[in-house]
């Protein structure tokens, strides 16, 4: 009899424990939740934070997340990395063996928090931060060590952590903003490259990064209980985000959110507040990102504006979004500018744009000029789509369009082209309302457009220096991946023959063939001329000129058109008036020390486009002085990329094998192993040292023996510590030793005979910029056998 109150009590235990899995912040192992539109969730002993599912708006799926239970919009804080949502039905379990589970209806395991063993329980704290403890009371696992967007009080991040914002206000995905506590100590904001993750310019950096000493660089970014942000330094000092005194008084929650906007930004709200009440911002950065060129907060041919510093993104009159879900995304024309060859001036008129600007990838600069013939200039020119006119000068622009900004504090006027009639499509003129009420309708049918097209249409409108959209094909809002082929203009030899005055003035002669100077419309352009191809090329010629076509980079030579006409293959590119790096270096007058880095690092620029951030990948495979062309601002420009693929294809079966040009080859080249970008980064590496020294790679009459082979020679005065030798005292390099030691560092270490020692392109920026150490380079030749030696300084 004495069984009965027993089990009476154990039943009541199991009761309790099966009806409330959870109390005071505690969770038992095997307790889990569901995810349904009223289910219950794990909350913290106060009852603020809460572990679950949340439904997402306008979406019957549920996040798995973290949030504040007592604010009426359910704030999330915290959810798991790749932001999946998953369908109702879907579970999250604490198990004993494997930490947190969610599982999708059907059983399928979607995410964990790693399989970890020994678990004796869960814990919602009261911070906002759950934490899974061990049978050793230690904690096993911290929501806080993997944050997603934001961040909370008492969080640390140590260096190295990332925080990335979602996509748009209801994807959870990673967007292309992050927040980097660099393992060198900075605290950067960035913006990514959608194709290829890398990274452009910093938005912000707090700078807390220390190349000589590492005690006073950033060592934890801390955001303290009482609300205050900051980035303590290795010798105890604080660098504050959030300012002084900033805070009010009071009960009130805090938190730090990197937003799908692109703004990092501290907010703060009354914990006991009527319901009536919004997140208040005390601090965010960067300031305008409008301003920032590369910033990216708004899309292709978009434009930006700010308001409550925060960026808006709006598409112009004329063009409309790519995806009306996504409205800091792509824009596209409405109607293109095309370069057919029926196109007159009479059929194309200009909607003028007031204080907006496109300030980047201009490719004619008037000045000065006037309103009128800006337009005019424009309108002769079926290049351009978009004449911009500020204090008396005008460039020339075309389509994309990039870092569009709206700022109505400077005095500029955008001429956009369109087409005048004759045309089936009417003049575009949405005001904001209109749009969003096109958006719902619109909503649906994207839903079922397929990604495969958003894909394709997305790449081309990234990489593609012209947009055209055929007068016929213009009503489809998503052209087939044959329109995208047929973006480049195709000119007929005659038209070139004519353009060229019958190939009259020849610029210069490459491996590839000879260039002429030409003109078209009233563009100055150089007209390249390939060797004849062997026939089977012909498909590939099609394919490769479309991936030139589609790279659009400032340091990179435009490819304005083609002809592929029986045996005659051109290019069309556009015209550079300072002529080649060659000239530069080399001839006459030594150029500054100033312009000399700047082409160094405008080079490494556009390499590494090519190499990473271009959707294709080319590998320049000759990269050398004379196939680097200067502009009217002494900006570099790399020429010639795209055609080692379509020349040397067939070459390779008869000779060696070998491309590019003595003395900036890399060893891969003789020896039988694969050869990749790398093979660039060698070029650049010789390319970089005879920048810095003014010298040529490779001398053959000198008398010197030491000086003939330039990489040789920059290993011997570098390990000499004698770089006055090497610069021929260039006083202007000299006073500013620690960036030639930089640039001779790198150089080397581009050099190095083992291509897995060369460092990529992005980090040759970042080296060259300061913005990363660079360590000692060892002897670039420790094995090397022949030609490139000429004495035995490694031994
Ligand atoms: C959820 O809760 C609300 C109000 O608390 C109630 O009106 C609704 O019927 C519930 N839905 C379900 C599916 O239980
Ligand atoms: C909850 O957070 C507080 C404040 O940071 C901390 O002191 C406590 O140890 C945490 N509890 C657990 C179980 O981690
Ligand atoms: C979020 O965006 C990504 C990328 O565009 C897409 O693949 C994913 O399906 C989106 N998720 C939702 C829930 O819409
Ligand atoms: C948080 O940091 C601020 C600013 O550095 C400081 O005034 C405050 O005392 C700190 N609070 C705590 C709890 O350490």
């Amino acid at each position: 009899m004495a069984m009965l109150p027993l089990c009476l009590i154990l039943l009541t235990n199991l009761l309790h424990f099966l009806s409330a899995q959870q109390t005071n912040g505690y969770v038992s192992v095997g307790a889990s939740l569901t995810a349904t539109p009223n289910a219950s969730s794990w909350l913290s002993s106060s009852g603020e934070f809460a572990f679950g599912f949340q439904q997402i708006q306008g979406n019957d799926n549920f996040l798995l997340s973290i949030w504040y239970d007592k604010i009426p919009d359910k704030t999330i804080v915290w959810y798991p990395k790749d932001g999946h949502t998953v369908p109702s039905g879907s579970k999250v379990e604490l198990t004993g063996g494997t930490g947190l589970v969610l599982t999708d209806p059907e059983g399928k395991q979607i995410w964990t928090s790693g399989s970890i063993s020994n678990i004796a329980s869960g814990f919602m704290n009261d911070t906002g931060n759950f934490v899974i403890i061990g049978s050793d009371s230690r904690n096993i696992w911290e929501s806080f060590n993997h944050p997603t967007d934001t961040m909370l009080p008492t969080q640390v991040m140590a260096r190295g952590g990332v925080i990335s914002s979602k996509m748009s206000k209801t994807n959870f995905s990673a967007g292309k903003f992050q927040l980097r506590f660099q393992l060198d100590g900075n605290f950067v904001l960035y913006t990514l490259d959608i194709i290829s993750g890398s990274t452009g310019n910093p938005n912000y950096n707090t700078g807390t990064f220390n190349v000589s000493s590492s005690t006073n660089s950033g060592y934890q970014y801390i955001f303290n209980a009482t609300g205050y942000m900051y980035i303590l330094k290795g010798n105890g000092e604080k660098y504050e985000l959030t300012p002084r005194d900033s805070l009010p008084s009071g009960d009130y929650y805090h938190r730090a959110t990197l937003d799908y906007d692109g703004v990092f930004a501290q907010y703060y709200y009354p914990k006991n507040s009527d319901g009536n009440q919004r997140w208040e911002v005390v601090w965010s950065e960067p300031e305008n990102i409008c301003k920032i060129d590369g910033g990216g907060a708004c899309g292709l041919n978009n434009v930006c504006s700010l308001e409550d510093n925060r960026p808006i993104c709006e598409c112009p009159q004329g063009f409309s979004l790519l995806d009306s879900n996504v409205p800091n995304g792509d824009c596209k024309p409405d109607f293109a500018p095309s370069c057919d060859e029926d196109y007159r001036e009479e059929q194309f008129d200009f909607i003028e744009l007031n204080n907006i600007d496109w300030p980047q990838h201009d490719y004619v600069h008037m000045d000065p000029s006037n309103e009128e013939s800006c337009k005019t200039s424009c309108l002769k020119d079926c290049f351009c789509a978009v004449a911009i006119y500020r204090d008396s000068q005008c460039w020339r622009k075309q389509i994309p369009l990039s870092n569009g900004r709206k700022d109505s504090s400077v005095i500029v006027k955008a001429f956009l082209k369109f087409s005048n009639g004759n045309h089936s499509l009417q003049r575009p003129e949405f005001s904001r309302e209109d749009k969003n009420r096109r958006s719902l309708i619109l909503l649906g049918s994207a839903l079922l457009s397929t990604s495969v097209f958003v894909i394709i249409f997305l790449t081309s409108v990234i990489c593609i220096g012209f947009f055209r959209v055929y007068k016929k094909r213009s009503l489809n809002p998503y052209p087939s991946s044959k329109a995208v082929e047929a973006t480049l203009p195709r000119f007929t030899y005659q038209e070139l023959v004519k353009a060229t005055d019958g190939f009259k003035v020849e610029l210069g002669k490459g491996a590839f063939g000879a260039v002429y100077k030409g003109v078209i419309g009233t563009k100055m352009v150089a007209v390249k001329k390939l060797h004849s191809l062997i026939q089977d090329v012909q498909k590939e010629f099609k394919i490769e000129v479309n991936t030139i076509a589609r790279t659009n980079h400032k340091n990179l030579v435009q490819l304005l058109g083609y002809c592929d006409e029986g045996e005659q293959r051109l290019l069309i590119y556009e015209y550079m008036s300072n002529g080649t790096l060659a000239g530069f270096l080399f001839e006459d007058t030594r150029p500054s020390w100033k312009q000399r880095s700047n082409v160094a690092i405008g080079i490494a620029k556009g390499l590494a486009y090519l190499h990473e951030e271009c959707s294709t990948q080319i590998i320049h495979c000759d990269i050398k002085p004379q196939n680097i062309l200067l502009d009217e601002h002494c900006d570099a420009k790399i020429a010639d990329f795209g055609l080692a693929k379509i020349l040397m294809l067939n070459q390779s079966r008869t000779n060696t094998g070998i491309r590019g040009t003595k003395g900036y080859v890399a060893p891969e080249w003789f020896r039988n192993t694969l050869v990749s970008v790398k093979v660039d980064v060698y070029s650049f590496g010789v390319l970089l040292l005879e920048i810095v020294s003014c010298r040529k790679s490779v001398v053959f009459e000198s008398d010197n023996e030491d000086m003939e082979v330039l990489t040789d020679f920059a290993w011997d005065c570098y390990q000499k510590g004698l770089l006055d030798t090497f610069v021929e005292n260039d006083s202007e390099a000299l006073d500013d030793y620690k960036k030639l030691t930089r640039f001779v560092m790198v150089g080397l270490w581009c050099v190095q005979e083992n291509p897995s020692l060369r460092p990529t392109m992005r980090k040759v920026i970042q080296m060259l910029e300061g913005g990363l150490e660079v360590a000692e380079p060892p002897c670039p030749f420790p094995y090397s056998l022949t030609s490139f030696k000429s004495f035995n300084e490694c031994g």
